[in-house]
């Protein structure tokens, strides 16, 4: 029973693997500010949001613009000021090198997490799963863990994000484990494991890809059935719902109904039945603990993980960016619910003033999470500006005679 320390050979090759491989997502942001500066205050699991004000809905987007740029109204010098052009990111010049120098038919650019056999022909091994799911577990959640994967059927590749060490242990109790791949880091969270091993062209094979906790109650959970009704709903983002019979919730919108088969926003508790519960986390909500996604929603989400902010707070009050509509592509799926058995529990307990005691780290999540939000704001201005600037160069080389 040793721990293991090192990340494993896996992580090695996946490393490798996304230097070469990483095709550019675009990232169209098509709703825009809509719900910027949002997770307002309330850090991770303080619900101050409120639902009834004004400003939600796409209508009055350009309002909002122009109202968020105060210092980009006109410029005095209207003509064309060359934009910056950064250089390419390190992994865009290997992708331009691997297309350069290699003949295009021999260029693979995604791949998965399927284990293969030495021997055989490779046609003949076992194919790529068409789900993935991935959990970070310790192995003293192991029961809970076990019963979740037999919720989960052959469609599914399992991938273990192991933040103890443990990994060896389970292949000796779980005959399923022999099949998944494990990720050993020590006392990682799992938005750090998800950015480092869940790159998009890695998961590219994967129709749906849930990253889940580990304190999920699933006992009545199908997967299979999951995916049905999201695929069925059109849901991009979604998570099952929460039994509040048997678990907790945080926020009213995804706890489980029982009239329903998905919901995707709510009335209920401080969120107004008035349509302008549309915006987190009244609608368009889905919280980081056990959410699904498709292949290309996660293809967005994976760039939104900072690598620094390790926790990951923030995140789910801005999922809704990474769809084209995010009330209607977000959702909760009722039919198919979980209980949330415990809250927070990253974190020695005991002495708080400790290093890595569970106060330190929730205050840590808490700083991440006003950082997220101070970045994002940074960013959508900036796009806001860039996007101004460009208008008006356009508008200035309109007004332009024609060169003679
Ligand atoms: C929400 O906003 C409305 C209108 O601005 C205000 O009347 C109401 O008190 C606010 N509610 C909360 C809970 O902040
Ligand atoms: C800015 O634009 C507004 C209307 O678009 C115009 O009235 C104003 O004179 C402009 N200001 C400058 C400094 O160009
Ligand atoms: C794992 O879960 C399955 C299904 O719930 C159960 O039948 C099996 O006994 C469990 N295995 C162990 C080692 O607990
Ligand atoms: C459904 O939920 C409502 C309240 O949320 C409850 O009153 C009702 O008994 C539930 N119905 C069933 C069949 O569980
Ligand atoms: C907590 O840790 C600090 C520093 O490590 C130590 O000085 C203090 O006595 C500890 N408190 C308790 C209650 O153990």
């Amino acid at each position: 029973m040793r721990s293991n320390p090192i990340l494993m050979v896996l992580s090695a090759a996946a490393i490798g693997l996304l230097v070469g491989v990483s095709s550019p997502i675009r990232i169209a942001p098509t709703v825009l500010p809509l719900f910027s500066s949002l997770g307002g205050g309330g850090g991770g699991g303080g619900d101050d949001a409120n639902c009834t004000s004004a400003g939600a809905g796409g209508r009055n987007m350009a309002a909002r613009l122009s109202a968020a740029l105060p210092f980009f109204g006109n410029s005095t010098t209207s003509t064309a000021t060359p934009m910056k052009v950064s250089p390419p990111a390190k992994s865009e010049e290997a992708k331009k090198g691997a297309e350069r120098l290699l003949p295009p038919d021999i260029v693979v650019r995604e791949s998965d997490l399927h284990l293969r056999r030495l021997w055989g022909q490779p046609r003949e091994d076992t194919p790529v799963r068409k789900y993935l799911v991935a959990l970070t577990v310790g192995y003293s959640e192991r029961a809970n863990v076990n019963a979740t994967v037999h919720k989960f059927s052959d469609n599914f590749d399992v991938m273990l994000f192991h933040y103890d060490g443990r990994t060896t242990e389970w292949d000796a109790e779980f005959e399923w484990s022999r099949q998944a791949i494990h990720v050993s880091a020590r006392k990682q969270a799992k938005w750090w494991y998800a950015k480092r091993f869940m790159h998009p062209s890695v998961v590219a094979p994967y129709e749906y890809v849930f990253l889940w906790d580990q304190d999920l109650g699933a006992e009545t959970f199908d997967a299979e059935e999951y995916i049905r009704v999201a695929r069925k709903h059109g849901l991009e983002i979604s998570q099952p719902g929460l039994d509040i019979v048997r678990g907790v919730k945080n926020y009213d919108v995804n706890v489980r109904r029982n009239d329903t088969e998905v919901h995707t926003s709510t009335s209920a508790g401080r969120c107004s039945a008035q349509d302008a519960a549309r915006r987190p986390p009244c609608s368009a909500f889905v919280e980081v603990m056990a959410p699904v996604f498709t292949r290309r929603a996660w293809a967005c989400v994976w760039h939104m993980i900072q690598n620094d902010l390790v926790h990951g707070w923030g995140l789910d009050w801005n999922f809704w960016r990474c769809v084209d509509e995010p009330g209607r592509q977000m959702g909760v799926v009722d039919a198919q619910y979980v209980a949330h058995h415990h809250g927070f529990t990253l974190g020695d307990k005991g002495n708080d003033t400790v290093d890595g005691s569970r106060r330190k780290v929730r205050l840590r999540a808490s700083a991440e999470f006003g950082e997220f939000k101070a970045r994002l704001y940074n960013a959508d201005r900036a796009q806001q500006a860039a996007a101004a600037l460009l208008a008006q160069s356009k508008a200035a080389a309109a007004a332009a005679p024609p060169p003679s």
